[in-house]
């Protein structure tokens, strides 16, 4: 890479306009004609074609845009390397800095840094649309402790709690980042049982750790351009004009307040991490001033003044840099005077992430109007100052006063006060997930004492966050002697409270709870700080501890070149580590490229009475507009065509399209379709949840589904010794695959149309573009390379973004790409299904079960989609891995008016396992028994018949049970938490352990059939085509494992490009976990038609492949061939009777979690899995799977949470307010183990299909919870028989917790 070193600045002119200089991997840009408001993310994907950095998000919440900002400090004078997110840093306020991209740590496909090494040598990468976000922050973090000698495990947690991964489950990731750091204090407990890692499919690389030297050259670069290439002491700002804003950039404050002055409806901008949302609003309407660079504004200093002890911080200074500021202080100064510091440093590391923590500011944190702000809370309790300088048209004056500020004045400096021996202060903060997320409820206190410490003086509270108005209050005792006891703590928790419920937000948080909790959060406060006088504060979490063991056996047989069973990584891993896999938006710009932007509805229901585009096809760049006139089968459907591309009369659901506008760029297009014009007219009633649908008698007719099995239900449950009856609720789950939808087409002549999708569902993709513009299928060809997950999401939602797409592309005979953002996809796209159930259990005084009966009802969405797909898994799945001998099961599919729901990771099975496993805890409960013997003593056995009548066979579900128990260490574990719990009267301790038993096969039997095309060349590379796409379950590196054993040659000469219609047609999607075992057979057997071909020609053993393939052409022999496989006897008849399934995939899981009674905060302790894989294909990549759905699991039944408004409209919409789980949210201890000695004889190599039954094991962490909650009601004389829905979220739990008998 070319590197020009810049000595010399280059701007100097006060009203000219400034040239901008960026550093971007060692190269210098001068680039005189940016937008200001550019995006970081939108410079380098777009202007410098760097596609390595992802968009997953667009809001600073996932970490897939990471990269290294390198500048020089001149209030330090040093120079700082940190990670930010690409996608919320505006391009102009990196003036004269570095950007170091995940391209510019790797040299093209010869090198990688050994970050991207370990990443991908340790499986740390599944879709890979995380991992160059990851190794960013890996990375980064690297280079700011580079001279450490170890990482502490919690540091790299820290560092990567900004980087979402969906699929991996982190702890590869981990594991990889630990291996990366040989010294790391934790490496002793990884057991590292990859022998065979460093097989890998794709070419070596040469790995380099050369990342002081790199760090060296941007330091060198940015020599010159200290003061912004101006020399010290001029006063000449920096301006930046573009088409619609004006930005400056001063590098002091008499410049910053000239320019104010001058400017007087100027808007500032410090990090830009609260003003990024609105930010081409504001900086159309006002010039920007950025204030992140004035050299006064980033001082630290130690301050007395006027008997007042300080530390003053510049506003300029990042929340990084403040908790660095203080952390010094904490270690240079005595105890008593840091107390505020110490709570306000362990805050902070609940403060956003790492890379947010980089970028927003002291100023911008005070200026924030965001109601959750946990800076303002503690700025509050603590007192603090900041000095303002009021902007005026003619008089500035500088003036300190208390927080919080209005609008209108420049911050300067923030005072946080040392506290004295007498004060103590505690703050907390409580989020759906324990890290990364925004305040439920956040609160800090500062306690005076009377110097005895017995009384209080003085007490001030603060609370703030997403559920209230922030309101503080002020206790006075000087004259009264309060001491401080339990009465003290019940008076000021009755005010609090009152006042509190003045204070309420309109938010989905009930006042019970919020009421509850600010009740629980006083007693924190009081146990924390009575501790802490008493010398004995109370320990913090140690989060410094993360343990992990993969076990499993390797066949130590196996043929030379032979790599089944061996732990080979993804065929893509370093690909996705360098950032060199492409997605389908990295796809570069087509020549003579549209992009289409959706005008979607927002309303839920009602009627299209107009609709106007006019005002947007003014705007230049704009090209046209799209509707339903344009299409010639406006109807579309999976099942049934009730689902229209583009809404005509009415809308059925918030967010549904209406139309498109298709314009030059993306920009353009977006911005335009804001201005189309919408008119409608709302239709009652307006249905959202399945209650909704009940009381209108709402249904999919014809869609439910009956399962009934044996004798009379009513009468045999009715005569059982115990019947209990009872109600749940299954919450919905969002996709939120990483990689958002996304579609180019590209027309050609003939109606010819290439289509680049992100999809599971190639077929499906050009049957219905066929359909909707009369165009046969010969001419469409689906092309996939990989996606960036799909999870269901991507099988029929897809067609959303593949449909309007191809419509404007066949309308204007133009290339037109379609890529969603994440807050569109997650409106527009459906969802897991909710489910809502009644139920009734009949069973015996030993907890045997007699009979199940239920209605289970779920939320199918405006359109019927998939969705009968998911009421009968539910019902197939209901009795999970225990036999029922009556059963009796109603399914009914609910029409609302919320986007379509649809298929997700083990469609309706992971709710039927929650469901059911309920039921088995309730029994336990009811009976005083241990649920593990009450599972255990309904556990199918092999020759048992399901309730639809097939047999079983191989069942090994009580042998996975049985090592669970075993490798749990369950019976003594069970001992040390109920000792636990004796002793710990606010914190509890639960366990839970819950097996899986998932069939495997589609129940609709013609998709149960694959097929795959291998060619060989006349060199002897091999090319695989087949019908499965890649979704980063490591499809394609199975079926190359496979291909190795059947052509017995070297993976390095065996290739799979992309899924491509025109390759292998009519292919099944990859979806319901099937894809090794149909396209697998698929494979093997064009392979072996393959090898009978070239029989003949092998001469002697020592004959080269090449020569054999050699000799086959020369003799004309087709080197092409086809494989087809279809399942052999799965299905049943209309009743619903007979074998739906191939197989089952079995296993068990032990989980352990620790609640905070006071918040219903919780944390995984640890988790054992043993899963049967048969003989596993790949036990690297099956590991993978098991930890990925379990922790796409945890998700699930805790933390994801849609909300929705009363008029339908999706509140969650992305990262920022739907939490997936994070790297901390998974069990400190994971150990997984691959049940031995198992075989399949109905798949592949006597594999078994691993993508989604192990989701359905992260059961054991809700009813883990679940226990936690039983023992803290029974020791507070509670009933142990309660109702507690999914997701468990802290709301619910302290619900459930507080809830009476
Ligand atoms: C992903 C994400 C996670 C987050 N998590 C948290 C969290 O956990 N807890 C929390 O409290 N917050 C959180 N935030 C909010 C965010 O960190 C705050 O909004 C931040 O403090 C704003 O600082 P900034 O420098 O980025 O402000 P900006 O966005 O630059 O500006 C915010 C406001 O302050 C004004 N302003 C900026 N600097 C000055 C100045 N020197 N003088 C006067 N006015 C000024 C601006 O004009 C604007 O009105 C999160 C934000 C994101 C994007
Ligand atoms: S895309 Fe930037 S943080 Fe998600
Ligand atoms: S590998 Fe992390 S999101 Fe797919």
């Amino acid at each position: 890479m070319t590197v020009q070193n810049s000595s010399e600045g280059v701007n100097s002119g006060v009203h000219a306009n400034s040239v901008f200089v960026i550093f971007v991997n060692g190269e210098k840009i001068e680039h005189p004609d940016i937008q200001p408001e550019w995006t970081l993310i939108y410079f380098i994907r777009e202007k410098l074609n760097l596609k390595g950095s992802k968009v997953a998000c667009g809001e600073g919440g996932c970490g897939s845009c990471t990269v290294l900002l390198s500048k020089y400090d001149t209030a330090s004078s040093k120079y700082s390397h940190k990670a930010i997110n690409a996608c919320i840093t505006p391009l102009c306020s990196l003036y004269g800095c570095h950007i170091l991209t995940v391209e510019g740590i790797s040299d093209g496909n010869k090198s990688c840094h050994s970050i991207q090494d370990s990443i991908a040598r340790n499986n740390g990468t599944q879709c890979g649309f995380c991992s160059p976000g990851m190794v960013m922050s890996m990375y980064a973090l690297s280079a700011e402790k580079i001279n450490e000698e170890k990482l502490e495990i919690k540091t790299i947690k820290d560092a990567l709690q900004g980087n979402l991964c969906r699929c991996t489950g982190y702890r590869p990731i981990l594991d990889a980042f630990k291996d990366y750091q040989p010294n790391c204090s934790n490496s002793a407990d990884i057991e590292d049982t990859w022998s065979l890692k460093n097989i890998q499919c794709e070419n070596p690389r040469t790995i380099n750790n050369n990342q002081a030297s790199t760090l060296q050259a941007i330091e060198n670069l940015l020599k010159g351009f200290e003061n912004g290439g101006i020399k010290i002491g001029d006063s000449k700002y920096l301006k930046f004009k573009g088409k619609n804003s004006i930005w400056f950039l001063p590098y002091n404050l008499d410049e910053a307040l000239q320019i104010l002055n001058e400017n007087s409806t100027a808007r500032l901008i410090g990090g830009s991490t609260q003003l990024f949302q609105n930010l081409e609003s504001t900086c159309v309407e006002n010039p920007i001033v950025l204030v992140d660079k004035i050299r006064e504004l980033r001082a630290v200093e130690r301050c007395e003044f006027e008997q007042r002890s300080f530390l003053k911080l510049g506003a300029a200074l990042t929340i990084s840099e403040m908790a660095d500021a203080l952390q010094i202080e904490i270690e240079q100064l005595h105890e008593s005077q840091t107390r505020g510091f110490r709570s306000i440093v362990q805050l902070l590391n609940l403060y956003g992430s790492t890379q947010v923590r980089n970028s927003a500011t002291i100023g911008g944190s005070i200026m924030t109007t965001n109601p959750a702000s946990d800076i303002q809370t503690f700025y509050q309790v603590l007192d603090c100052w900041a000095h303002q300088i009021n902007i005026g048209s003619n008089s500035l004056m500088t003036k300190k006063m208390k927080l919080p500020f209005k609008a209108g004045s420049l911050i300067t400096h923030l005072e946080i006060p040392h506290s004295k021996d007498n004060e103590y202060i505690w703050m907390d903060k409580v989020t759906k997930r324990r890290k990364f997320d925004a305040a439920i409820l956040n609160a800090a206190a500062k306690l005076t004492t009377d110097d005895s410490k017995t009384f209080v003086q003085n007490l001030v509270l603060c609370f703030g966050g997403i559920a209230v108005i922030r309101f503080d209050v002020d206790f006075v005792f000087e004259r009264n002697q309060v001491s401080l006891n339990e009465a003290f703590l019940a008076m000021v928790t009755t005010s609090v409270v009152a006042e509190l419920n003045t204070k309420l937000r309109k938010t989905q948080y009930s006042e019970a709870y919020i009421s509850a909790l600010t009740k629980n959060l006083l007693l924190k406060f009081y146990r924390n700080v009575t501790s802490e006088i008493q010398g004995k504060p109370l320990p913090h979490d140690d989060e410094n501890i993360f343990k992990s063991s993969q076990l499993f056996r390797l066949d130590k047989e196996s043929k030379p070149n032979d790599l089944i069973g061996q732990p080979i990584a993804h065929a893509s891993a370093y690909k996705h580590a360098t950032g060199e896999a492409q997605y389908c938006d990295d796809v570069p710009k087509i020549d003579n490229e549209l992009f289409l932007a959706f005008v979607c509805s927002d309303r839920a229901h009602a009627e299209v009475i107009s609709v106007d585009p006019t005002a947007a096809l003014a705007v230049t760049g704009v090209v046209g507009y799209v509707s339903h006139q344009d299409v010639s089968k406006n109807s579309f459907g999976m099942v049934i065509d009730d689902e229209e591309i583009f809404a005509s009369s009415k809308v059925t659901s918030h967010g549904q399209i209406i139309g498109g506008i298709v314009a030059e760029d993306r920009i353009i297009a977006q911005k335009a379709a804001k201005l189309v014009k919408v008119e409608y007219r709302n239709i009652v009633p307006l249905m959202l949840t399945i209650e909704d649908a009940i009381q209108n008698s709402s249904y999919y007719p014809e869609q439910g589904m009956k399962l009934k099995r044996l004798i009379d239900h009513a009468d045999t449950i009715d005569k059982c010794d115990n019947v209990l009856e009872g109600k749940m609720y299954v919450g919905n789950q969002a996709h939120f695959y990483m990689e958002p939808q996304g579609c180019i087409v590209i027309p050609k002549e003939d109606n010819e149309m290439d289509v680049i999708s992100s999809t599971q569902n190639p077929m499906e993709v050009q049957k219905k573009i066929g359909e909707a513009l009369n165009i046969p299928s010969n001419r469409i060809i689906v092309r996939v390379k990989r996606i960036g997950g799909g999870f269901g999401g991507k099988e029929s939602r897809c067609l959303l973004v593949a449909l309007p797409a191809a419509v404007a592309a066949h309308k204007f005979k133009r290339p037109v790409r379609c890529i969603l953002d994440r807050q569109l996809d997650m409106r527009i796209s459906g969802k897991r299904h909710t489910f809502l159930t009644d139920y009734k259990i009949g069973f015996t005084n030993s907890g045997r079960l007699l009979g199940l009966k239920m209605t289970v009802y779920c939320n199918g969405g405006a359109t019927l989609d998939i969705s009968e797909a998911a009421i009968e898994r539910v019902l197939v799945n209901l009795d999970n891995a225990y036999n029922i001998p009556n059963y009796d099961l109603d399914g009914i599919v609910c029409k609302t008016h919320v986007a379509s729901n649809t298929v997700m990771r083990g469609t309706g099975g992971p709710q039927a396992a929650l469901l059911i496993e309920g039921i088995l805890d309730r029994i336990a409960g009811h009976l005083n028994l241990d649920p593990v013997q009450v599972r255990r003593l309904n556990m199918y056995v092999e020759g048992d018949v399901t309730p639809y009548g097939q047999t079983l066979t191989n069942c090994t579900v009580q042998r996975c049970w049985d090592e669970c128990v075993k490798l749990s260490e369950y019976y003594s574990r069970r001992d040390q938490v109920d000792q636990f719990n004796r002793n710990n009267k606010l914190v509890k301790r639960g366990l839970s352990m819950n097996p899986c038993h998932f069939g495997i096969a589609y129940t609709a039997v013609f998709l149960n059939q694959g097929a795959a095309l291998v060619h060989i060349y006349r060199d002897g590379s091999v090319l695989i085509s087949h019908g499965g796409v890649e979704i980063g379950q490591g499809l394609h590196t199975k079926l190359l494992q496979v291909a190795t054993r059947e052509l017995g040659i070297e993976a390095s000469k065996i290739y799979i490009s992309e899924t491509s219609t025109d390759k292998v047609p009519n292919a099944t999607p990859t979806s319901a976990s099937c894809g090794s075992d149909l396209f697998g057979m698929a494979v093997m057997y064009a392979c072996q038609e393959l090898m009978q071909r070239l029989a003949p020609f092998r001469k002697q053993e020592t004959d080269s492949w090449e020569s054999i393939v050699s000799a086959a052409y020369f003799d004309r022999v087709s080197l092409s061939a086809t494989g087809f496989y279809k399942t052999p006897k799965v299905g049943w008849n209309s009743q619903k009777v007979g074998s739906p399934f191939n197989y089952y995939s079995t296993g068990a899981a032990c989980t352990e979690v620790e609640l905070d009674c006071l918040t219903g905060e919780h944390k995984i302790l640890r988790t054992d899995i043993v899963m049967d894989v048969g003989q596993s294909l790949n036990p690297a990549i099956d590991i993978g799977q098991i930890e990925g759905a379990y922790a796409h699991g945890i998700g699930l039944f805790t933390s994801e949470e849609l909300v929705f408004s009363e008029q339908g409209e999706l509140l969650t919409v992305g990262p920022n307010s739907y939490k997936i789980p994070t790297v901390g949210s998974i069990p400190l201890e994971l150990n997984v183990s691959i049940l031995p000695g198992s075989s399949n004889p109905h798949a592949i190599y006597s594999s078994k299909a691993i993508g989604e039954p192990p989701l359905l094991l992260a059961t054991s962490v809700f009813y883990a919870i679940k226990d936690c909650i039983r023992t803290q009601r029974r020791s507070t004389g509670k009933s142990a028989d309660f109702r507690l829905d999914s997701p468990a979220t802290p709301e619910k739990i302290l619900m459930a917790l507080e809830q009476s008998n």
